[in-house]
């Protein structure tokens, strides 16, 4: 048996894969199908200071080797989580870190405030939705206005503050510096791709809102390099994600250059896949002789 515990941001965890925001709930429903005390961390669905409904129609296609999704960041608002889903999410004993949204600087930053309770570990900042304020620009996607969500955060916590990246940049670099200058503790990447699917029939988009966010395994080869750019490039710590199914796709992206992972599209799949992914890990681990997981992070030799 090796060690698969890794220490993350200060957070200590029993393995370097979480469950990827949106895909795991709060993680309440997940209990019912794995050992929860080899999730290393969960990572729940983003939450705004208030409600939002999401996107109308349909939601979720299939792709080749993934799928596209436009729930539109539904959700019951981060105080509505605090007082009905957190005593039951603290029950689970995994690691919580609460994933944030927001349509304003200072949305993003009350979200933080609401959120810096006992029990989350973590905030994870998705700055890859629609900045409503400054006319449908998302924050990702700019310096500038990345830096300005990843310093308001900061000054409103006490959390450690990862902040999740766009892959629907040309310069993914760029933006990972100017979030580790703003102050982030870490930096999590990537969030999905912007897709679109057609009808043929119809001669209609398939999702109610004409785009959507692709993930699974399309997604991995583009989230490997991104994050091998990263990590290169901050001194921070890097989580990585996008298409992860396998134990050995766990050891790609830490050979990449994460010091953790998270595990998103895979559930939705299969319920089970984080237990057999850190099971598949582990058995890696044992036939290459590895005692420590964190022995292979940034082993890549390139
Ligand atoms: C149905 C669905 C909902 C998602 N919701 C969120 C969300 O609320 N916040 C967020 O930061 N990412 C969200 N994501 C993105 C995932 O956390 C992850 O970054 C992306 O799917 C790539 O990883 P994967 O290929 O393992 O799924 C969502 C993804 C899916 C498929």
């Amino acid at each position: 048996m090796s060690s698969l515990a890794v220490n993350f941001l200060g957070i200590p965890m029993a393995s370097p894969v979480i469950g990827a925001s949106g895909t795991v709930g709060f993680g309440l429903e997940l209990a019912d199908y794995i050992d929860m005390h080899k999730v290393g961390a969960l990572s729940g669905k983003g939450l705004a200071p208030t409600p939002w409904k999401g996107n109308e129609g349909v939601r979720i296609a299939e792709t080749t080797s993934g799928m596209l999704n436009c729930i539109g960041l539904e959700n019951p608002g981060a105080p509505y989580f605090i007082e009905h889903y957190l005593p039951e999410v603290r029950k689970l004993g995994t690691p919580f870190i609460a994933n944030m949204v927001g349509k304003s600087v200072e949305e993003y930053a009350e979200c933080a405030r609401i959120l810096t309770v006992p029990g989350i570990s973590a905030l994870e900042v998705n700055i890859s939705c629609p900045n409503v304020k400054e006319g449908g620009a998302a924050f990702g996607t700019d310096p500038k206005q990345a830096a300005a969500v990843t310093k308001a955060v900061k000054e409103a916590t006490s959390l450690p503050v990862i902040v999740k990246l766009s892959p629907n940049v040309t310069d993914i670099v760029t933006i990972a510096k100017a979030v580790e200058e703003a102050g982030a503790d870490g930096i999590s990447l990537i969030n999905t791709l912007l897709g679109l699917a057609i009808d043929t029939r119809t001669r209609r988009p398939i999702l109610g809102n004409i785009t959507g966010g692709l993930s699974g395994p399309a997604v991995k080869p583009v989230a490997l390099r991104m994050v091998w750019q990263v990590a290169k490039a901050v001194h921070i710590p890097v989580c990585g994600l996008g298409g992860i199914m396998t134990g050995e796709d766990v050891v790609e992206f830490m050979m990449a250059g994460a010091a953790a992972v998270q595990v998103g599209t895979a559930n939705l799949a299969d319920p089970t896949a984080m237990e057999r992914i850190v099971d598949e890990l582990d058995a890696w681990c044992d036939r290459n002789n590895v005692r420590d997981v964190n022995e292979i992070v940034g082993t890549l030799q390139a």
